[in-house]
């Protein structure tokens, strides 16, 4: 054979052991080798102790973190169930987006400031909690625990914490209100004005003095996560939930004796600022708009005499725009300049997640899926550990940096990498 073609087949021979050599290391999850190449190297850091799937908690004591309980939630719920708590919507960007995005900001801490008593009590609307961590409304509490919003009513005592009632509970605003031991405030989607009007009559008289009403619905969600899940699900469940929207509401207590006849009178696609203002004007009960992601928005509800605002994506769950609430905050903050309150949710997980958003000058953090995953894990003592593990980590981070109260977190303990 002549030199060039020999030369060509040798060449070709080395270039195929060096994809073998590849294609063997890859799989074994180190990085292929060339022949110079610096010898085989585990991750660094190593993962030594990553979460076991087959050995999961069997008491909330055991829990290290929130994340400890959302299988065993899964374990013990429904299919369908599960995938209404987890779902996101379309690709689920935005999901993802609000945890990724507490990466871009970091910590400064500051050193030796006495830290030894840490005070997180945090005034909001006028009533003191003892923390800033907030329960997020969620509607059908039930179909995660039997004991459902009264579960997480007496949760919310045993750390004082504020609750934010869904008006899709699937336990009336009074018996909550009774579990809590003090007022909640009531969440509720603007719709046709009789039905509005209702719902915020019903709370104030049970002694709700803030309504939360979330301006973020309307449009259809497409929750894949929810209807792949759901195809899993051999249960028959029209007896528990129905399938229309007389149907939604005959099972949600909070709108018993509320004409819903016509299906268009709980219609939210059609509200506008004009719609929040005649609200405003006819209820003594503070307002706050949750779902507003936008400087513009802000500016519009502070100028609107709106009493509050909560930074809300839903927890990814209706738009994919890929914007995570933490990254958003900063462009509310300025905009609402101190004048009202700004409470924000979507993604939080970890102390240092609320001490961000806390330290770049919100009020309050809201909490959604991690108490459900408590919930439906243990009911009512797995939603007491998950807040109880929210305020220890907070509280071991408000140290960390430096601040002793919650007045003491300060816009330079963070910066955006
Ligand atoms: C919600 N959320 C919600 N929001 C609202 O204004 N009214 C509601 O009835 C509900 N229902 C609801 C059900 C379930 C199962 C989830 C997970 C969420 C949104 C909720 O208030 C909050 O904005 C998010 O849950 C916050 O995001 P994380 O903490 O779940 O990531």
């Amino acid at each position: 054979m002549p030199l060039p073609q020999l030369r060509q087949i040798s060449s070709r021979r080395r270039l195929l052991q060096f994809l073998v050599a590849g294609t063997l290391c890859t799989q074994h999850g180190v990085p292929a080798l060339a022949q110079n190449a610096a010898p085989p190297r585990l991750p660094d850091p190593m993962s030594w102790a990553p979460r076991d799937l087959n050995n999961l908690i069997s008491d909330p004591k055991e829990a290290l973190d929130v994340f400890d309980f959302e299988p065993v939630a899964k374990k013990n719920l429904s299919p369908a169930h599960f995938g209404y708590m987890a779902t996101g919507i379309d690709d689920e960007v935005t999901l993802r987006a609000n945890r990724e995005g507490f990466l871009k900001f970091q910590l400064r801490p500051r050193r030796l400031v006495d830290v030894a008593t840490i005070d997180m009590t945090t005034e909001l609307l006028g009533t003191r909690f003892d923390s800033p961590i907030v329960i997020a409304p969620t509607g059908s509490n039930r179909a995660f625990h039997s004991d459902g919003e009264v579960a997480v009513a007496n949760a919310a005592r045993t750390g004082n914490h504020l609750q934010i009632l869904s008006s899709g509970a699937t336990t009336s605003i009074e018996e909550v209100i009774a579990a809590r031991g003090a007022p909640v405030w009531f969440q509720l989607y603007p719709r046709k004005w009789e039905v509005t009007e209702a719902l915020l009559k019903r709370a104030e008289r049970a002694g709700s003095s803030v309504a939360v009403v979330t301006v973020d619905g309307g449009a259809f969600t497409n929750w894949e996560t929810l209807a792949r899940l759901r195809r899993n699900d051999t249960r028959q469940c029209d007896g528990c939930h129905g399938s229309s929207i007389r149907d939604y509401v005959a099972r949600r207590p909070n709108f018993d004796g509320i004409d819903v006849s016509d299906p268009a009178s709980m219609n939210i696609a059609n509200q506008t600022w004009d719609s929040i203002k005649r609200l405003r004007d006819s209820t003594k009960m503070k307002i706050v708009l949750k779902g507003i992601l936008t400087h513009e928005d802000a500016a519009l509800a502070t100028d609107s005499g709106i009493d509050a605002i909560i930074v809300s994506n839903h927890g990814g769950r209706v738009v994919d725009s890929g914007r995570a609430t933490i990254e958003i905050l900063p462009e509310i903050i300025e905009a609402v300049g101190g004048r009202i309150p700004v409470l924000v949710d979507s993604g939080f997980r970890r102390g240092t997640d609320i001490i961000k958003a806390l330290a770049m000058g919100a009020q309050a953090v809201c909490i959604g899926r991690p108490y459900l995953w408590g919930l439906g894990a243990f009911g009512q003592p797995g939603v007491e550990r998950v807040l109880e593990i929210l305020r220890n980590e907070a509280r071991a981070v408000m140290q960390q940096v430096g601040a002793r109260s919650i007045k003491h977190l300060t816009p330079r303990m963070v910066q955006r990498a």
